[in-house]
């Protein structure tokens, strides 16, 4: 029975996913701004917005600088002249950063830039988890709080109820009225019918109230089951605890390790894997103390897990794996592949991960792995072609065989992922 209903929920959730395809659920995101691009490619390698990095967290700059608009384009065209013009907001500002951080380089950013840059930081929301889709977004967050159900389910359930009561009332007060004309009458009273018959009498008589709260019925299991099945498996935010307290922020961002030195499968395997202790100890042998007494009772963990003793510096031979546990999970029927993605599809790690690197002490699920969401990246992404040699050879063969084939990729002047096929079921489904 089991079985059977979890194939029958399956094959539902197909058909509302093909109904989705359909439906065209690409419809495509609103697209990056420019203000956004500019301050990643520009200046995000030392700012950041809400908060102090190399340089100084930039929300408010336009409020600080007031009164000196003009200095503040020239500050970021070129840092040391405006640093030499003895203006005081600068002085302060560089007598704050200057010994941590030395002078700011000259930015290679015209006016406008500059405003875009400026409006983004004005602009900038801390980021909530960000879902792929609206669909998705939807039934996550109905999913996760249930609030619209229950809200429905509460509706439904007070105006059946009212319709109910009412009806009885009625119903009773006609029966207590026939009663009496009958009795006045000297009429015989017909025998007390059985529940079962006078139920089935009464929903005959009241088929249309009983139709309608029958589709209000319909209607709520089917919104609430769709919205449970579109919520199947959807992790979103997912930070279990871990046996060590490793922390992404302090390692990925504070200490700018990249996430390829610790996940270096990633770079040619399907899996990113989690990296074994003795990478830990590349660098712990020496850092031995943490930030606190706390962190640094995590790392003695670290040791007892690898069976390092710290004192007399070498191996017990004594070794305990650590058993993270795994935060990631897409079902055993979906294949996904890391090298693919990161390598050819030359995407950065925290297009699905989020920052890691800034948002997470612990690590938690940022995307949510739903197939809307995979398709979705497809139906938008741009397949990184230029030099990339992985496409050298499927370019030639288009070029060579197929000019028509080519020719209504490029109509647009991009080929997606989805049009190299990264919307064929087989290609992700074993
Ligand atoms: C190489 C590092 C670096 C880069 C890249 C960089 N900055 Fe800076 N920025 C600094 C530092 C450091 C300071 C603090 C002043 C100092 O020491 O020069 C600063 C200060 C500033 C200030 C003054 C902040 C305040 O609180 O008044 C602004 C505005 C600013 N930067 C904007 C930008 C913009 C816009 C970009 C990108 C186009 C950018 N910076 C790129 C390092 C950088
Ligand atoms: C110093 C080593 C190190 C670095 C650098 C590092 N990670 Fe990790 N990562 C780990 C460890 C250890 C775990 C397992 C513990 C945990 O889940 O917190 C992990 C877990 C993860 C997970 C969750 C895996 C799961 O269980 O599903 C993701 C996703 C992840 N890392 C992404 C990144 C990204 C993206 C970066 C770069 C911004 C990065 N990591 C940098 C060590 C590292
Ligand atoms: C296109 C999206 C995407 C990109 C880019 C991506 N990941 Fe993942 N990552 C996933 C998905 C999906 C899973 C779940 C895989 C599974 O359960 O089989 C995952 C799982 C992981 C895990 C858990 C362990 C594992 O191998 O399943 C780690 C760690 C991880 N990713 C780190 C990284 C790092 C580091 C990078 C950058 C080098 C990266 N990811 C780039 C989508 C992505
Ligand atoms: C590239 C070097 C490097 C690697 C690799 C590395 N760490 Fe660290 N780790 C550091 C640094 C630097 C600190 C910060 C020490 C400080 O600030 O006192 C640190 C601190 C810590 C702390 C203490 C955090 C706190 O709150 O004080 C823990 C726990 C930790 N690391 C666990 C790990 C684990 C587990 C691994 C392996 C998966 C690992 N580290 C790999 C460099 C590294
Ligand atoms: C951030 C965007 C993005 C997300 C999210 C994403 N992909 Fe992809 N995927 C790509 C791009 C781009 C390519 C094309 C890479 C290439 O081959 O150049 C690709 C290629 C693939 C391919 C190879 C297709 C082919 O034609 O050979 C498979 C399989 C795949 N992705 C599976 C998945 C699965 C499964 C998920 C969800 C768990 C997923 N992808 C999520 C961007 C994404
Ligand atoms: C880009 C990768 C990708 C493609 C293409 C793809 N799927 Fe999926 N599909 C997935 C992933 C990932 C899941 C798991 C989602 C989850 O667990 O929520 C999934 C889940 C499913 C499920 C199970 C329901 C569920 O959520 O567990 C069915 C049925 C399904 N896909 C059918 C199809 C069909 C039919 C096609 C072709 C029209 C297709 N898929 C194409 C990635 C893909």
């Amino acid at each position: 029975m089991g079985l059977q209903l979890k194939q029958f929920l399956l094959t539902l959730k197909s058909l509302a996913f093909t109904a989705l395809l359909i439906g065209g659920l690409g419809a495509g995101e609103a697209s990056a701004q420019d203000g956004e691009k500019l301050f990643k490619q520009n200046c995000s390698s030392c700012h950041k917005i809400n908060q102090n990095m190399t340089g100084p967290a930039l929300k408010g700059t336009r409020e600080r600088w007031e009164g000196r608009e003009e200095l503040l384009y020239q500050w970021i065209q070129n840092p040391a002249a405006v640093a030499d013009m003895g203006d005081n907001y600068v002085k302060a500002l560089l007598d704050e950063w200057m010994p941590r951080s030395g002078l700011m380089n000259a930015q290679a950013v015209n006016k406008e830039e500059i405003d875009a840059i400026l409006d983004y930081v004005d602009n900038w929301e801390p980021p909530a988890p960000k879902v792929a889709d609206d669909a998705v977004a939807e039934t996550a967050s109905v999913d996760q709080d249930g609030g619209i159900s229950s809200t429905w389910l509460l509706i439904v359930v007070f105006i059946l109820l009212i319709l109910v009561f009412s009806l009885w009332g009625v119903r009773s007060s006609l029966n207590k009225l026939q009663k009496a004309m009958a009795e006045a009458e000297g009429r015989e009273i017909r025998p007390e019918m059985p529940f079962g018959e006078k139920a089935k009498i009464w929903l005959w008589d009241n088929k249309v109230y009983v139709s309608i709260a029958g589709i209000f019925v319909v209607v709520y299991l089917a919104v609430a089951g769709y919205d449970a099945l579109m919520g199947v498996g959807v992790y979103t935010g997912y930070t279990p605890d871990q046996p060590i307290a490793f922390d992404h922020k302090l390692h990925a961002g504070e200490n700018g390790v990249a996430c390829v030195y610790c996940h270096h499968s990633a770079t040619k395997s399907k899996h990113a894997g989690i990296p074994s202790t003795n990478i830990c100890m590349n660098c712990h042998k020496g850092i031995n103390e943490g930030r606190s007494e706390e962190g640094t009772a995590e790392i003695q963990k670290i040791y007892a897990a690898v069976g390092w003793d710290q004192d007399r510096q070498e191996y017990t031979g004594e070794e305990n794996p650590i058993q993270w546990v795994k935060v990631h999970n897409l079902p055993d029927h979906a294949y996904f592949n890391h090298a693919q993605h990161y390598v050819v599809g030359q995407i950065e790690c925290q297009e699905c991960h989020g920052q890691m690197q800034e948002d997470y002490t612990v690590a938690g699920q940022y995307a949510p792995l739903t197939m809307g969401w995979c398709i979705n990246c497809h139906n938008e992404t741009a397949v990184q072609m230029d030099g990339n040699g992985y496409y050298d050879e499927v370019h030639g063969r288009l070029v060579d065989h197929n000019k028509e084939e080519l020719k209504k990729y490029l109509e647009d002047g991009t080929i997606t992922a989805r049009e190299l096929g990264g919307w064929e079921c087989s290609k992700c489904h074993y």
